[in-house]
């Protein structure tokens, strides 16, 4: 994988700084806000955007979007062991929630299944610790975490397509709120969002007035089990490529364009297929490099290809999980 990434050079990164508090010299954080940012309270979900207060840690000024942190729930597992630290992306800009270096953000759903085998009710043990918090509540948190899923050093010399689904929208509200707020920014931003249903969508109002507010800001929904508000069928984020193409072949045939996706594993290989469907192959080649005898028909594609076979480049930044 290492060869066919270095062959595509990719935007210079920032250097970052990582674990300043490892799990045993965690950071104090308080809860000073937490509410719901799905799109409408009739959502099947539980989300919550959570902001914590870090001062008097090592923490204010030393995070960047793109990077997570960690939290130690309290108590023990079942075996009697403490929690293990559990990873949130950061939500906000570097520099902050609200432009106060104190504070962190992250989006947390609730964690809410039932065992395939025993039907029992399975509940996620930090995903609703974290969204019973109150404001006031004290937690321990790690990190930072991460240093590959960030903004090039020099943002402006380049333009950008997310692509989000679930949760995987929280480095993304960072980036595209840190891109927008740069004096004289200039770069093209599309971030598409991709949920079940349009009750679903996190942060959707906030985008919206964004992208009212910005002209080089499209913001773009994907609904995977209802029809699109324009009465298009159901979709998943990448046929978003298909059915705005003009939009993202203005982006990404050019050398400025970079690809980011955060989310759900397998997004990741329709990502790929429908950037091969987009662009011809010599653009495509920046974002993807395909081992020899791929390159006539994606459809065959597996996602057990990627990255030997189907390996991104520097310029396709990808968080799946
Ligand atoms: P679906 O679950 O209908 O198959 P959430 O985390 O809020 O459930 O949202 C995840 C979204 O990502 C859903 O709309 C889900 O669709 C969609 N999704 C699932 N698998 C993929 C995939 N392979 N590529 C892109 N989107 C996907």
């Amino acid at each position: 994988m290492s060869d066919r990434r270095t062959a595509e050079p990719g935007p210079a990164l920032p250097q970052v700084e990582m674990h300043l508090h490892p799990p045993d010299r965690p950071a104090r954080g308080v809860v000073v806000e937490t509410y719901s940012c799905t799109a409408s309270p009739k959502s099947a979900a539980f989300v919550r955007h959570i902001v914590l207060d870090v001062s008097g840690s090592d923490l204010p000024g030393r995070i960047r979007a793109g990077q997570s942190f960690g939290v130690l729930p309290p108590g023990t597992t079942e075996q009697g062991r403490p929690h293990k630290v559990r990873l949130y992306s950061i939500a906000n800009a570097t520099g902050g929630e609200g432009g106060d270096e104190n504070l962190i953000a992250t989006t947390v759903k609730r964690t809410i299944d039932e065992h395939w085998e025993t039907h029992r009710l399975f509940l996620g043990v930090a995903s609703n610790w974290l969204c019973d918090l109150q404001v006031g509540d004290e937690i321990r948190v790690t990190g930072p975490n991460g240093k590959r899923f960030l903004l090039p050093a020099r943002p402006d010399d380049h333009d950008y397509v997310f692509f989000a689904t679930g949760t995987g929208i929280a480095p993304f509200r960072g980036m595209v709120r840190e891109l927008l707020s740069r004096p004289d920014h200039r770069s093209k931003i599309v971030l598409v969002m991709g949920s079940p249903f349009g009750t679903d969508l996190l942060y959707h109002k906030e985008f919206r007035a964004l992208q009212d507010t910005h002209p080089n800001f499209t913001y773009l929904s994907a609904l995977s089990r209802e029809s699109q508000p324009d009465g298009s069928p159901p979709m998943y984020v990448q046929s978003r490529l298909g059915s705005h193409a003009e939009l993202f072949r203005g982006i990404l045939s050019t050398e400025r364009g970079l690809v980011y996706a955060c989310g759900l594993a397998g997004m990741e290989l329709g990502i790929v297929q429908g950037l091969y469907r987009l662009l011809p192959a010599e653009e495509f080649a920046r974002y993807v490099t395909l081992a020899p005898g791929l390159e006539s028909d994606p459809t065959g594609w597996t996602r057990r290809m990627i990255p030997r076979e189907i390996a991104p480049t520097r310029r396709m930044f990808l968080e799946v999980y």
